[in-house]
């Protein structure tokens, strides 16, 4: 039950002067239900390193393994897998609240779950779900348009867009950048429950 990053190695816009290699044979594995921070100055690679494991970005070369399932494949039935390995992975990108668009806060959070072609029913189980575990009451928020939160409140939102496609993995992209340090202590808790219950999911 694990990420498996196999040398990887990763370079923007080969062959042009703008080539720049970010990663350079990248070895790890993460475990499922564990918790890891990946830290490094600026232009260090962090953010390349995670879309490499959300499958965003594909390796130029080495491979990475979602549970044993190589997210690069070829033939149409590796495909699938690896869409459905991928499916496994929650990605919260930095300043995920600036992609907040529908007209009110469970419609947010419900888009996910409805992309995933999930019933009204279970949609509304999971919306709920998810406003409880970043603690947003849906009785006093739902209804809100996102821009009526505050920035801490619409970063919660954000990841309960993400939660509510109960990812076994979730990866975040600077979740505390751009907060005070009331709402960075708030969100690494968060952060901290939601990985002591061991699957993002439970
Ligand atoms: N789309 C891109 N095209 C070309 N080069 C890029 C691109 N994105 C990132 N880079 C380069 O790749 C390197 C790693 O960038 P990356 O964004 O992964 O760093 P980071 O560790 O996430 O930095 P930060 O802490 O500032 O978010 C940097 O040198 C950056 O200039
Ligand atoms: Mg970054």
């Amino acid at each position: 039950m694990s990420i498996e990053l196999k040398n990887v190695s990763y370079t923007y816009m080969p062959g042009t002067p703008m080539e720049r290699q970010a990663l350079m044979g990248v070895n790890m594995t993460l475990e499922r239900g564990r918790f890891y921070a990946i830290a490094g100055h600026t232009g260090s690679g962090k953010s390349t390193l995670i879309q490499q494991i959300s499958g965003l970005l594909t390796p130029t070369s080495g491979e990475v393994l979602v549970e044993g399932v190589p997210l690069k494949a070829k033939s149409k039935e590796d495909k699938r897998q690896a869409a459905l390995a991928r499916r496994r992975i929650g990605m919260v990108f930095q300043y995920p609240e600036q992609q907040l668009f529908e007209e009110t806060v469970a419609a947010d959070v419900a888009f996910g779950p409805k992309n995933q072609g999930l019933a009204e029913e279970e949609i509304a189980q999971r919306v709920q779900k998810a406003l409880a575990l970043v603690e947003l009451d849906y009785e006093a928020y739902g209804d809100k348009s996102p821009f009526q939160l505050s920035g801490g409140q619409k970063r919660r939102a954000a990841i309960a867009g993400v939660l509510a496609m109960e990812p076994e993995y979730l990866i975040l992209d600077e979740p505390t950048a751009g907060l005070d340090p009331k709402g960075r202590e708030a969100i690494l808790e968060l952060i901290s429950t939601l990985q002591k219950g061991g699957r993002v999911s439970d």
